[in-house]
């Protein structure tokens, strides 16, 4: 590890201790320790998650980097301080509730700040600032925790907000969050190398629902299986934990994720109105494509069957319908491939 970067851990960390000790032990700290308690919150997560309080005053944090001794240069460059013109620095974090992010190794690189009372004019959570240590398009929040439990359970489930982790943590252990950024490939490079099954539980709102679908099309292009959990209407996964608590969470909505293909056929059906004729073809336009792209002709029925339910047009039209659909691309180059013949047992390599 270079020197520099060394020293904005070790400065993080510090204010993650600071932060944390000040929520937990300090009248400054309580108001945001009873928001915490009353959504939900156990004392238990807080410890666990390092979850903290910075103080409302502008130089908390840099009084106490400079007392130490540290280069608030290099913790500007951490994201932990900002610089005056004069030259002075102050803190980024004030007033808000400390969420420590953590790296694959499980080392703090940076917070996520949240105000208790959001209001329009500022960010309801506050990022660290994008640096070496801090990169949203590689960072997946809890992957250190979570890495065990994925490969145990086979599965890893993919939250929208780092707050449903930490709510769903105490029945699903193998849960990871984005950091408000889209799914990219080095996410996903890192969940694939435990495990070939993703659940997405995004929240139950449009954004969390087109989210959802594209994010389940970057999954299923890399080869993951991708399950779709979904929440009733405007829930998030920790509004529902909050309602009807952590082990309903699991049964009901994480156990019973539907495919791939059903969330599809559910997503493209939503703003048509299936009692009109234009909505039924549109409906029926948007789906046989993607049930022609499936690969096992048992899927193909059961989807066929579905689509004949869902619109009143026979299951033998759907069907004879479903033949002008030409193959996916893929499909098409594997047929046109020459088979190759089998290797002769008499090679002259032998
Ligand atoms: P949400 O608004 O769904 O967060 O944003 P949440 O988890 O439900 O938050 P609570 O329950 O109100 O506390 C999802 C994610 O988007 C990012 C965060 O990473 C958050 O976890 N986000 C959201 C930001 O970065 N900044 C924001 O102002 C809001
Ligand atoms: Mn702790
Ligand atoms: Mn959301
Ligand atoms: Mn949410
Ligand atoms: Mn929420």
């Amino acid at each position: 590890v270079n020197l520099n970067e060394k020293a904005q851990l070790e400065g993080i960390s510090l204010l993650e201790k600071l932060f944390h000790h000040l929520l937990m032990n300090t009248e400054e700290g309580h108001e945001a320790l009873e928001y915490l308690l009353d959504r939900g919150f156990n004392e238990s997560q807080l410890n666990q998650y390092h979850i903290g309080w910075a103080l409302p005053g502008w130089e908390t944090a840099s009084k106490l980097l400079e007392k130490k001794g540290f280069d608030l240069s290099l913790m500007e460059e951490a994201g932990l301080l900002i610089k005056r013109d004069d030259g002075s620095y102050f803190d980024r974090f004030r007033n808000r509730i400390m969420f420590p992010i953590e790296d694959a190794k499980g080392r703090t690189v940076g917070f996520s700040g949240r105000i208790i009372k959001p209001e329009k004019n500022e960010p309801k959570y506050l990022n660290s600032p994008e640096s070496p240590l801090f990169q949203k398009n590689t960072l997946l929040f809890n992957f250190h925790r979570a890495r065990g439990p994925i490969r145990k359970e086979k599965y890893a489930v993919l939250f929208e907000g780092f707050a449903d982790v930490i709510a769903a943590s105490e029945t699903v252990s193998n849960a990871v969050a984005t950091m408000g950024t889209s799914l990219t490939k080095q996410h996903i490079q890192q969940i694939k190398r435990l495990t070939d099954t993703v659940v997405i539980c995004y929240d139950g709102d449009n954004a969390g629902t087109e989210a959802a679908f594209k994010a389940s099309r970057e999954l299923a292009s890399s080869g993951i299986t991708v399950k779709v959990a979904r929440l009733p209407n405007g829930m998030d996964p920790d509004d529902y934990i909050q309602k009807f608590g952590s082990g309903q969470f699991k049964s009901e909505i994480i156990q019973h994720a539907s495919s791939l293909m059903a969330f599809k056929m559910w997503y493209l059906r939503t703003g048509k109105n299936l009692q009109t004729e234009d909505g039924r073809l549109s409906y029926i336009n948007a789906v046989l494509p993607e049930i022609s792209s499936l690969s096992s002709a048992v899927e193909k029925e059961l989807y066929l069957k579905q689509l004949s339910d869902d619109t009143g047009v026979s299951f033998s039209s759907l069907e004879e319908q479903l033949k002008t659909y030409l193959p996916v691309q893929e499909d098409i180059q594997v047929r046109n491939e020459p088979i190759a013949p089998p290797p002769k047992k008499t090679s002259i390599l032998k």
